[in-house]
């Protein structure tokens, strides 16, 4: 999968750009506040309709300009496509091949990509709704109709909850609440086992790179932790079908009612679920160096664009400054494994030496928002 051409209007500070580009590395090559990483956030936008910066339009628009505009020419299994959307404060609109997307969740799987950024150490540091946000949108591009499903039951669960909040606890209440119960245990074992298989080869593909990457000093591993049936599997456990998880959930949902009238939320359910990663045994949120985070964090993504590739057609890699604190060794093995990989777009300031360890890279000046071709 690659992007031939880029076009951007009105993004951040980018007002203007057009960009005919290789199926390789792309080097974008800028000082600081010039737009690269505005230019990556583009390009995940588009393929997954959020942005890691934020959840507000107007942001992403150029100050002063009303409307922003981003569309991208690709290859995917040898057909060539056209992806776009624009948007104003309010309302997003995505196109392909120039038929309108009925619904945001039909964008994912379109254009594959992963994002690489230094926010991503808030996979550990950020607690579990950092990490489920970053599970569910590499799982939602790997699986599509996850989308739905997930939209859906964040809506039941929400009615659930403000019936509790208004609740009096009386039984015509408490039958209201409960009349909730089968749409949520349809939605949420669904996203249960999906979301911990998906969680537990992540996590056996971490393991392997971040091996690799410690020259198999460390160990890294984890457990999907699930709120509602007090459960945790580790790789090579068994996650129960989903007739024994709609059974889990029933009773996780009788057991935990008070708690749910008292508190006034719901809680179980995948909502409350968890990642849990150790290295060497320990937990990693809270005993992991900063040097050991990086390498977490960069081995999950490396696992997510394993997991994201479809046979000989890996996603787009997006990768931001993360080359930044990396020591020269560590940092010639990631550059040597991403840049392998298909379409990447790498960001650099001007004076960053391990530029000088990739090899047949397009290389792309950014000054001011504004993105052209270096020569030389
Ligand atoms: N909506 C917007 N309109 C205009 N400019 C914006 C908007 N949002 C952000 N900017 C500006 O765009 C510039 C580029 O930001 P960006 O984060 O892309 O820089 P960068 O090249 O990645 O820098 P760094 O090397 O520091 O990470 C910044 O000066 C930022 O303040
Ligand atoms: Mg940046």
């Amino acid at each position: 999968m690659h992007i031939h051409q880029l076009r951007i209007q009105n993004f951040r500070n980018i007002r203007e750009a057009s960009l005919d580009l290789t199926p390789g590395v792309q080097l974008l090559i800028g000082r600081n506040a010039q737009g690269k990483t505005s230019l990556l956030e583009a390009v995940y936008l588009l393929a997954t309709a959020t942005s890691h910066r934020t959840h507000n339009n107007r942001e992403l628009i150029t100050q002063g300009e009303t409307t922003a505009f981003i569309e991208a020419e690709f290859d995917r299994d040898g057909s060539r496509h056209r992806l776009s959307t624009g948007f104003d404060s309010k309302e997003r609109r995505f196109r392909i091949d120039e038929k309108p997307l009925k619904r945001v969740s039909d964008l994912y799987g379109i254009l594959k990509a992963v994002f690489f950024s230094p926010e991503d150490l808030e996979f550990l540091s950020g607690g579990p709704i950092a990490r489920r946000r970053t599970m569910d949108l590499g799982l939602c591009q790997q699986n599509p109709p996850l989308v739905r499903v997930l939209l859906d039951y964040r809506k039941a669960l929400k009615q659930r909850n403000t019936l509790l909040r208004q609740a009096d606890a009386s039984i015509t209440t408490r039958n209201l609440v409960k009349a909730w119960n089968p749409e949520l245990i349809r939605l949420g074992t669904q996203i249960l086992s999906q979301r911990a298989d998906y969680t537990l080869k992540l996590i056996e593909k971490a393991s392997d790179y971040y091996a690799s990457i410690t020259g198999s000093r460390e160990n890294l591993a984890g457990v999907y932790r699930s709120s509602m049936i007090h459960l945790a599997w580790r790789k090579g456990g068994e996650i129960p079908d989903e007739q024994d998880l709609k059974k889990y959930f029933e009773i996780a949902l009788e057991e935990t009612v008070e708690k749910d009238f008292l508190y006034r939320q719901t809680h179980a359910g995948p909502h409350r679920d968890d990642i849990v990663l150790e290295v060497c045994g320990k937990s990693a949120e809270r005993y992991a160096s900063q040097g050991q985070r990086r390498s977490i964090v960069l081995a999950l993504k490396l696992a997510e664009r394993d997991l994201l590739t479809s046979p000989n057609d890996p996603p787009i890699l997006l990768v931001d400054d993360v080359t930044h604190e990396m020591d020269m060794r560590r940092c010639d093995r990631f550059l040597e494994n991403i840049c392998s990989s298909g379409q990447v777009f790498l960001t650099f300031t001007e004076t960053e030496s391990h530029r000088g360890l990739i090899k047949n890279a397009t290389e792309w000046h950014v000054q001011d928002g504004m993105i052209s071709r270096r020569s030389g």
